[in-house]
């Protein structure tokens, strides 16, 4: 199990689910956690759930869609513990099933402002401090198996999560030699509140026709995600950048 003593580790959408499970992971592991997240209820329960188990975490109250509170996010990981090694931007959320043709632009805009915008205000911060530091560091997006292929009535989160793949890449070939190395992961069905608020799981028929779309016949663990993120920004993976790693259960498979 690698070690994160001491390292300074960004997670957004800290506040639940995938997001929280990774911080926790992270401060398992001896990091400095910065949990950020819009929810603050959900934050802080995040940073009390670290600090119960021993380990050592802030929260910044963080809106992804605004440049300055993602600036703010990367100060504060700064000022309170001196530098930033990983960056683990997570925070996003689902979509309503709605078909192209019907789809409100207002709402398919927020869904990419929240989804990739996002991720490029958080990494553009995040490198910007990177760069001026003489360490290897690692950043990992969530983006998600939707961003590998389509997924009916979703076009907003599937057109957000495939451009995630492209910011990474191209992020990936700009930093390499500076030492910061960026990945993504794309999860396929995880069991978090995301599924519910995105009118994904309305029934018990609904759910075990999404678990039938995964070889291994069910959802996946905002665990097995962690496991993977933790893993791409350990020095384990230190010949990995640009890659967009399936924690998918065999989704893409067939
Ligand atoms: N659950 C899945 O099946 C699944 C699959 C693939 C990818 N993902 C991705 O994983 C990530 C985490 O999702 P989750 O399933 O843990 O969902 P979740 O709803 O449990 O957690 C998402 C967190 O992001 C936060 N958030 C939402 N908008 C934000 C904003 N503008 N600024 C900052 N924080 C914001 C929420 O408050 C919440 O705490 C998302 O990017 C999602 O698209 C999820």
């Amino acid at each position: 199990m690698s070690s994160f003593t001491d390292s300074v580790v960004v997670v957004t959408g800290a506040g639940s689910g995938i997001g929280r499970t990774t911080a926790l992971e992270f401060a398992d592991r001896g990091a400095n956690v910065v949990v950020a997240d819009v929810d603050s209820g959900g934050g802080r329960d995040t940073v009390e759930a670290i600090g119960d188990a021993g380990g050592e975490a802030s929260f910044v109250e963080t809106d992804v869609t605004d440049p300055a509170a993602v600036q703010e996010m990367v100060d504060v990981a700064v000022a309170e513990y001196g530098r930033l090694d990983c960056a683990f931007n997570n925070a996003g959320i689902g979509s309503e099933q709605i078909p192209v043709s019907e789809y409100p632009a207002e709402q398919w805009e927020h869904i990419i402002d929240v989804n990739l915008l996002g991720v490029f205000n958080c990494m553009k911060a995040e490198l910007a401090r990177m760069k001026q530091q003489d360490t290897s560091d690692a950043i990992v997006n969530n983006s998600s198996v939707l961003g590998k292929v389509g997924f009916e009535k979703s076009s907003a989160y599937t057109a957000a999560k495939h451009g995630v793949l492209g910011l990474t890449k191209s992020a990936a070939l700009e930093n390499g030699e500076a030492g910061v190395r960026i990945n993504s992961v794309c999860p396929a069905f995880i069991d978090t509140p995301l599924l519910e608020k995105g009118n994904v799981v309305n029934d018990p028929e609904t759910l075990e026709e999404l678990k039938g779309l995964h070889a291994m016949n069910r959802l996946g663990t905002p665990a097995e995600v962690a496991q993977a993120v933790v893993w791409l920004c350990s020095d384990e993976a230190s010949f990995i950048t640009g890659e967009a790693l399936g924690v998918e259960g065999g989704y893409l498979s067939r």
